[in-house]
């Protein structure tokens, strides 16, 4: 069976007093948790406060984006190499949110996607689909599309110890997450697609689930054989929320 993985999407939140509350009461909960993985990604600004307080404990710390170049003139941009000094071990690539707010094209989020493989940073990709997409039935067709762009450029085996993580758009942030069954149905047909073209590939790679996560739901769904971990918003600045997730992962 696959280790469950817990990563905490902070999004655009915190600050250096409320980091450092959040994490070191963070720190403490989970500290008797051994039986799982854990980790946040944090906004940029707060890298060097994550690594210094995290390091030595067993929760691994990341990013939330990374620029699709090694280094140059790109303003406002943050290296991969960046992350690397600061430790980082995760980074988010092509959040729904920042695919609809800055038109991150699949072609970049591949990009980036390669950036932090070949940087030894674990990229966590975030695949989904809309509303409408789903109730118009074509939501198969619309993650393929985003994870067939990386294997038609790169290949299948690059999703070896990658991690995806499938976040319907309708389920971030609205308090109604997807069923066990439509979640399930989803991360076995995308690890079906991969497993199609390199088996142990898809073997070892961790699809975790997104979108109003929370403790009173995560066992249901937590549960499902494809199901390897969560990808947390709201529930990742609270740390007894965030506590209450990881403990059923490491229930499991
Ligand atoms: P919520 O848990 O707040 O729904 O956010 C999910 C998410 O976007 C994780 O990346």
């Amino acid at each position: 069976m696959r280790r469950k993985l817990v990563v905490g999407n902070w999004k655009m939140h915190g600050s250096l007093a409320q980091n450092k509350t959040l994490l070191t009461d963070c720190i403490t909960k989970l500290a008797p948790l051994n039986n799982a993985d854990y980790a946040v990604c944090v906004p940029f600004p707060y890298l060097q406060q994550a690594q210094s307080l995290l390091q030595n404990t067993n929760i691994a710390w990341g990013a939330q984006n990374i620029g699709k170049f090694a280094t140059g003139a790109y303003t406002g941009e943050v290296s991969v190499g960046m992350l690397k000094d600061f430790d980082c071990q995760y980074t988010i690539i092509g959040h729904s949110e920042r695919n609809t707010a800055y038109c991150e094209s699949d072609e970049n989020i591949a990009a980036k996607f390669m950036m932090a493989k070949n940087a030894s940073i674990t990229p966590i990709l975030c695949v989904g689909e809309t509303l409408i997409e789903r109730e118009a039935g074509v939501m198969y067709h619309v993650v393929a599309k985003q994870i067939d762009t990386i294997i038609a450029l790169h290949g299948a085996t690059v999703f070896a110890n990658a991690v995806i993580s499938y976040e319907p758009i309708w389920a971030i942030g609205t308090g109604l997450a997807a069923n066990p069954e439509q979640a399930q149905t989803m991360h076995e047909f995308i690890r079906n697609k991969i497993s199609a073209l390199d088996f142990a590939a898809a073997n070892g790679l961790k699809i975790l689930y997104g979108g109003s996560l929370n403790p009173q739901n995560a066992l249901q769904l937590l549960v499902m054989p494809d199901i390897d971990g969560g990808l947390i918003g709201r529930c990742s600045l609270n740390a007894n929320d965030f506590e209450g997730i990881c403990s059923v992962a490491q229930s499991i």
